[in-house]
């Protein structure tokens, strides 16, 4: 939905087109939905700068960590017009005004004001936040973390990642050309994630190899994920009416 490379850069196209594949979605009978997009050429640039995602060192950063919080709100802003333009009633919900995290992982999240928006019928949409922390005194909280964390309280049918390479590859499929794995078993992925892989761009979360930890954890629930390349047209509105599209993990 950005471009990773160039901060701030929006690519209004690429929103418009899976703000329509969720409205699509709904409409053809798919169950409640909760958006969580991650930091992208917004958060990502201004969290590095600052070292947000290090903790607290400094007076300095305070400004760092309040700017990455707006940045992220000017995105998802963006991200909540094309779904209400395109008849979804996204309502967006702050990560960092309802979560605590402990040396990274959440702490506290106040979840009942995404499960009554749930229950009335709203499609709450949740970022990848600068967020505070009782250890660190703030953090970066990944997309990717409040995925796993949302699986374990809402226990949905199924988890949908969009990015942008065609799913969970062998190695990274920017440096080297490989095909995307069909289907992975849980244990599959644990193997995987023993060896070293990195993002494609600038990602302070640790790009796929977050992404993987997560996963592992989501499919310990007993819950299928789907990794799919958001990037292609139609990729997200069949994931998201239960085909097959992409990297299947299953529990
Ligand atoms: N084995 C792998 N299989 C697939 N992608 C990989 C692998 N190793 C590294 N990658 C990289 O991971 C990237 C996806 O993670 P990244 O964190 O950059 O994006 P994202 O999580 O979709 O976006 P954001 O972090 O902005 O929310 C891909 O662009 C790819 O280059
Ligand atoms: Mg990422």
């Amino acid at each position: 939905m950005t471009n990773k490379n160039k901060p701030f850069s929006i690519r209004r196209k690429v929103i418009k087109r899976i703000s329509e594949e969720v409205a699509t979605a709904i409409r053809s009978g798919c169950p409640p939905l909760v958006i969580v997009h991650g930091g992208g050429s917004f958060g990502h640039p201004l969290a590095k700068k600052y070292g947000i995602h290090h903790g607290f060192r400094e007076e300095t950063q305070l400004i760092g960590f309040a700017e990455t919080v707006q940045a992220m709100r000017r995105l998802s802003g963006v991200i909540a017009e094309n779904l209400h333009t395109s008849g979804v009633p996204a309502l967006p919900l702050q990560p960092s005004a309802i979560t605590v995290q402990k040396n990274g992982r959440i702490a506290v999240m106040f979840s009942e004001v995404i499960e009554k928006a749930l229950a009335m019928g709203f499609t709450p949409v949740l970022w990848g936040d600068a967020v505070l922390d009782e250890e660190k005194r703030f953090t970066i909280l990944s997309g990717d973390q409040i995925v796993s964390h949302l699986s374990a309280v809402l226990s949905p049918l199924r988890v949908v990642f969009g990015t942008d390479v065609d799913g969970i590859c062998p190695t990274d499929p920017k440096r080297t050309k490989t095909r995307p794995f069909e289907e992975l078993k849980r244990s599959e992925l644990e193997m995987m994630t023993t060896r070293p892989s990195e993002s494609g761009g600038v990602d302070v979360t640790g790009g796929m190899m977050g992404k993987l930890n997560e996963i592992i954890s989501i499919t310990s629930r007993g819950i299928e994920v789907v990794v799919t390349n958001a990037t292609k047209a139609g990729n997200i509105l069949r994931a998201l009416l239960g085909g097959k599209v992409g990297t299947l993990v299953k529990p």
